[in-house]
């Protein structure tokens, strides 16, 4: 597979075959996305895999959390307090194109909430990766940390894995940084599920769209 087919065939997938994802293959990935740049070749990322009881356990607790009405704040605000458009309107249209693919009726708050919920389940993948960054380095190494996790996702897809980046999973800090010990003076910044595509999941036969160059390119010449 080359570069071009991995951009073009990774999306986000959000219901995973339940096969194990051997360490080994994790560790494989891991040591090919160590080579995504960074500024300064500071390398800010620390990464958490977690399986088995660790990823049961964060489920668990983000669950009983929120069953108890426990919110937490993410440690760094990712999407905006107010939306403008045109990104308003495209978070707006993947969402309907999403539920759509689920065949969840727009009116149907329940179902939407339980579809939310399969982030905390990792979708039922296997694997669970948190990225976190050090507190003291500031919002410019945010930049680091996306080019590592879209080189991991890259990997994944050349390795037949496949995956869903999630800032939902950065959204309970509290108690991810305790199951997994994550020091304090790091950040949780993302969080991603792996592992082997259901090919037969509704939910996963959907592709997002993007916009034209046209839209977002300027030539000066
Ligand atoms: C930083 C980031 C955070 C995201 N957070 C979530 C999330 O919490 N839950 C989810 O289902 N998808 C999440 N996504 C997936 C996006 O919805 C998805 O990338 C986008 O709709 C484009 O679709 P594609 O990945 O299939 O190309 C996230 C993606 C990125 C890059």
């Amino acid at each position: 597979m080359n570069t071009e087919e991995a951009i073009r065939t990774r999306k986000s997938v959000r219901r995973f075959q339940d096969r194990p994802v051997p360490r080994k293959v994790v560790e494989g990935l891991l040591d090919i996305a160590r080579w995504a740049p960074s500024g300064g070749n500071c390398q800010p990322w620390r990464v958490d895999v977690a399986a088995g009881r660790a990823k049961k356990e964060i489920t668990e607790a983000i669950l009983s959390a929120r069953r108890q009405g426990a919110e937490e704040c993410p440690e760094f605000e990712y999407y905006p307090e107010s939306w403008i458009n045109p990104y308003r309107e495209r978070r707006f249209q993947c969402g309907i194109a999403l539920y759509s693919a689920m065949e969840i009726e727009r009116g149907d708050a329940e179902a939407r909430r339980q579809a939310w919920l399969e982030n905390y389940r990792f979708f039922g993948a296997p694997v669970g990766l948190f990225f976190s960054m050090p507190r003291a380095l500031g919002k410019g190494f945010l930049m680091d940390m996306g080019i590592f996790i879209q080189t991991l996702a890259l990997a994944a897809v050349e390795a037949g894995l496949a995956t869903c980046i999630q800032a939902s999973l950065a959204g309970y800090p509290r108690i991810v940084k305790k199951c997994l010990e994550i020091p304090d003076d790091f950040i949780l910044v993302c969080g991603m599920s792996m592992g082997y595509e259901d090919r037969d999941a509704r939910v996963n036969n959907f592709r997002t769209t993007r916009v034209p160059l046209e839209e977002f390119v300027s030539w000066h010449q």
